[in-house]
């Protein structure tokens, strides 16, 4: 699918966006091995939590959707998974297949479990080595490098872990495996990831201690139904921030967007930019807290990102490209190699489109520099199959004069299916 954007003034309003994917995701697996009902509110109906949920009902769960946002599902407990009759499919979701294989390999039956043509190039031994640490007998393509996996359930034991790569992903396959042991697994965190793993297991009475950076997680221990109330995805939101942050004039108001710490990185950026970003309504629910992001319009200065930060904005790379093309003065983005591993690598691809719309940006090993403000040019983009791309280049769009053309915008679906319903609503 092709889609023609036009450059725009502002962009105002009061909206809401779709469920967190990450959250989306821990949600149908860890309420499918929990004793008793889960309900989940506000669930991410995109294409990479539905594999999650084809997978988990191919093994056996019982998941209604009681509409588009709310499911039921029905606990099998730690040991109540089945033996499914065919391959599982990740399709585009690295979440899906790297948390499914730290599960996966604590049964008793052996599965098979691979992706689509961007997950099958993208990295699996950062699961499966330390997984096989555990005692995990997984074999992939190329010496264990890639999907498909082949995972033969295992008993498996406790360890110790250090993690090599800032990975929510990674940790998150160790501490659901850590589930399925006897003892105990502490797994040490040399740089921030997401930690919605662990306050959605500490939630369902999990048996798991965070002292960070050590998590440790005793197994066994069986988890307990629970009433999940997903926030809107910090992720999906940043796009409209973005929007609105370089444009004088605009103003968005999104309400109850997740605002975990360890996703916050796109909000300390946006406000170290010079955004006027305002939080209010702060509240806990299932143990994430959520809270109304304003922002308005203003000149944007550049920016200096490196390590520290990276961990808390992977995902909005791409996007903070795009908006340092509309700030004064240099934005330099280091330490970010990881960019390279994700659904395409997104270092060559912002880089390349970017260059095309006129703006100033060079390519390094592990990031990008950008010399703003650009006056933006039309132009052809293609988004690589991937979602982030396709919707950065969304936000790039509207800074332009005159119209921007992306191709390949259906992968949209993978997070945020309503996107340009919503960006619509927000252009008057
Ligand atoms: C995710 C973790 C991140 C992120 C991805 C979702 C998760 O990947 O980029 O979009 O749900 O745990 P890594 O853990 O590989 O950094």
């Amino acid at each position: 699918m092709e889609i023609i954007i036009e450059g725009i003034k502002k962009i105002e309003g009061q909206i809401s966006v779709p469920g967190d994917k990450s959250i989306s995701h821990r949600a149908i697996i860890l309420g499918a091995i929990a004793q008793g009902e889960t309900r989940v509110y506000h669930f991410l109906h995109g294409q990479d939590c539905l594999n999650t949920l084809e997978c988990m009902s191919a093994l056996g769960v019982k998941i209604e959707k009681i509409n588009h946002s709310m499911l039921k599902i029905k606990g099998v407990g730690l040991c109540g998974l089945k033996k499914p009759v065919h391959i599982l499919d990740a399709g585009n979701s690295g979440t899906t297949i790297r948390l499914l294989t730290g599960l996966l390999s604590g049964q008793y039956f052996n599965t098979v479990i691979t992706g689509d043509n961007s997950l099958r190039k993208r990295p699996m031994k950062r699961v499966t080595q330390p997984l096989s640490l555990m005692g995990a007998k997984i074999r992939g393509e190329n010496n264990n490098r890639f999907a498909p996996l082949s995972i033969k359930g295992s008993k498996l034991n406790s360890i110790k872990y250090t993690l090599p790569v800032a990975s929510a992903q990674v940790k998150s396959a160790l501490l659901i495996a850590g589930l399925f042991t006897g003892g105990e697994t502490v797994i040490t965190e040399s740089q921030i990831s997401r930690d919605h793993t662990e306050r959605m297991l500490t939630f369902m009475k999990a048996d798991i201690q965070v002292v960070s950076p050590k998590i440790k997680i005793t197994g066994k221990k069986v988890l307990q139904g629970a009433e999940i109330f997903i926030p809107g995805d910090i992720s999906s939101a940043a796009y409209f921030l973005a929007a609105a942050s370089a444009r004088k004039g605009s103003g968005v108001i999104i309400k109850g967007v997740g605002v975990n710490p360890t996703r916050m990185g796109i909000i300390e950026i946006l406000k170290k930019m010079g955004a006027v970003i305002k939080i209010s309504n702060v509240q806990m629910k299932s143990n994430e807290p959520r809270a109304d992001i304003k922002i308005e319009g203003n000149e944007l200065v550049g920016i200096e990102i490196n390590r520290e930060m990276i961990g808390k904005l992977i995902d909005e790379l791409p996007l903070i490209a795009v908006l340092a093309t509309q700030a004064r003065g240099k934005t330099v983005v280091s330490d970010a190699k990881e960019l390279r591993l994700k659904e395409t690598d997104r270092i060559t691809a912002i880089v390349t489109e970017l260059k095309k719309m006129g703006a100033s940006i060079t390519e390094k090993e592990d990031g990008f520099e950008i010399t703003g403000p650009t006056r933006l040019k039309s132009a052809v983009c293609k988004s690589y199959h991937d979602h982030r791309m396709a919707m950065s280049l969304a936000v790039a769009a509207l800074y332009v004069d005159g119209k921007t053309v992306i191709k390949d915008a259906e992968s949209i679906d993978i997070s945020y299916p309503e996107f340009f319903n919503t960006l619509k609503e927000l252009i008057k």
